[in-house]
């Protein structure tokens, strides 16, 4: 797709990055389990983990698809560095960004998009994944102030965040009514990390499960209206979606090129195996989906910048490019053969990376449910 002058900088520049910082370092990453300081540290330098926050509020300035192309540029070499930043950005930054009073705005975007502290987005629950609106973590009414009790899952950055937004009941529902949102800092006492989990893939992005037994929150830190925190959260998976979507695109395209590459000095029956065509079969349906989902996803990101309705184009882009990653990065083992299925060679770190791009933010068959939806009432 052709882009703008501005944005093939933005591109050069989180490539650049991708290439000379984080490549050299993504399968230390996935052994270690962990990104190392360092990197975040130059994450922030670079303005990626405020893509989108206006710079009155220390961000770097920029828009949605700016946002999309750096998720796409880190996730081509390491997607636990892709999805640090597309959970911060999107789940975290947003929210506050769209539904905070200005207060909040100050106090909380300038520490995140600048400042060093990293955000999470707590929604999901043992008992509350696709059906979201089933959780039941409390917030008690105190006066002055909310008492929050209750377990989260999968929380993305959950070991590293300092600042979470999370989504609890004010009224005991037994569906997403009660819901409302609330900004937490997670050294308040009663916040505490009950595990992290040992994941197939995106090792170097912690997956947290949260209790909160009685942490306080200010009631200024309410996000958005109270009991409207359903809808805080939809709004922020919207957004969401096309992260994960952009993450996928990179996961994607690193072992579409790896593949390509080793096709053309793999030498087989003579020849290099690039010649056969039962591989270039392959190359061809990996480029073409890789184009596609690009299309999709730079689309909803501009329907973003906007502010038109893009609920719908960004479920699209996510169940495309997701399905498109798993399928591609199969593919890329394919092509590379037994070597392929060591861990000599990056397309099975790119293949266990691909499958949570159809799980979180939302699985596959949320998406059909988002879309068929949208579909439905036109
Ligand atoms: N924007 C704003 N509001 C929305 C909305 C949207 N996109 N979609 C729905 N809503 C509102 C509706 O208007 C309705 O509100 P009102 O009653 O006030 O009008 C309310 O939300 C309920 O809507 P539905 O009846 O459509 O909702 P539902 O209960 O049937 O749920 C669902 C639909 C699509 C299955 C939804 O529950 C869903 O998206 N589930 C998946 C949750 C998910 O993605 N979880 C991932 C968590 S984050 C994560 O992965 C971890 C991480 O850290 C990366």
């Amino acid at each position: 797709m052709l882009l703008d002058e501005n944005y093939k900088e933005i591109r050069d520049l989180a490539a650049k990055f991708s290439d000379n910082e984080v490549a050299p370092l993504a399968q230390e990453i996935d052994l270690n389990s962990l990104i190392p300081k360092a990197i975040i540290d130059k994450l922030y330098a670079n303005g990626f983990m405020g893509v989108f926050v206006p710079e009155q509020y220390g961000g770097a300035g920029m828009d949605y698809l700016d946002y999309s192309i750096v998720v796409e540029e880190l996730s081509r070499n390491c997607a636990s560095t892709g999805v640090l930043v597309s959970a911060h950005n999107s789940l975290c930054i947003w929210p506050i960004l769209n539904f905070g009073t200005e207060e909040q705005k100050k106090k909380f975007l300038p520490d995140l998009a600048s400042g060093g502290k990293i955000g999470c987005f707590c929604l999901s629950e043992p008992n509350a994944g696709s059906d979201a609106g089933s959780l039941t973590t409390f917030a008690e009414d105190c006066g002055d102030h909310y008492e929050i009790s209750g377990v989260k899952n999968f929380i993305t950055n959950g070991k590293e965040a300092e600042i979470a937004v999370v989504f609890a009941k004010t009224s005991k529902t037994d569906n997403y009514k009660g819901i409302s949102a609330f900004i937490v800092e997670t050294k308040t006492e009663g916040w505490s990390i009950l595990k992290l989990e040992d994941k197939l893939g995106i090792k170097g992005s912690s997956t947290a499960q949260i209790a909160l037994d009685k942490v306080k929150v200010p009631k200024e830190n309410l996000l958005g209206d109270y009991e409207k925190g359903f809808r805080v959260a939809m709004a922020t998976l919207d957004g969401g979606r096309i992260g994960i979507a952009a993450q996928a695109l990179g996961i994607a395209r690193g072992a579409f090129e790896y593949a390509l590459n080793y096709s053309k000095e793999r030498v087989q029956f003579g020849k290099p195996i690039s010649h056969l065509q039962a591989v270039q079969f392959m190359l061809a349906d990996m480029s073409t989906k890789i184009a596609a989902s690009k299309l999709l996803i730079y689309d909803s990101s501009i329907r973003k910048n906007k502010s038109e309705n893009y609920s719908l184009q960004a479920a699209q882009a996510k169940l495309f490019a997701a399905e498109a990653a798993m399928w591609i990065t199969t593919k890329a083992i394919q092509v590379c053969g037994g070597n392929g299925y060591t861990k000599e060679y990056p397309v099975e770190r790119y293949f266990r990376d691909a499958k949570i791009t159809e799980i979180y933010e939302g699985t596959s068959e949320v998406q059909r449910l988002v879309i068929a939806s949208s579909e439905l009432k036109k």
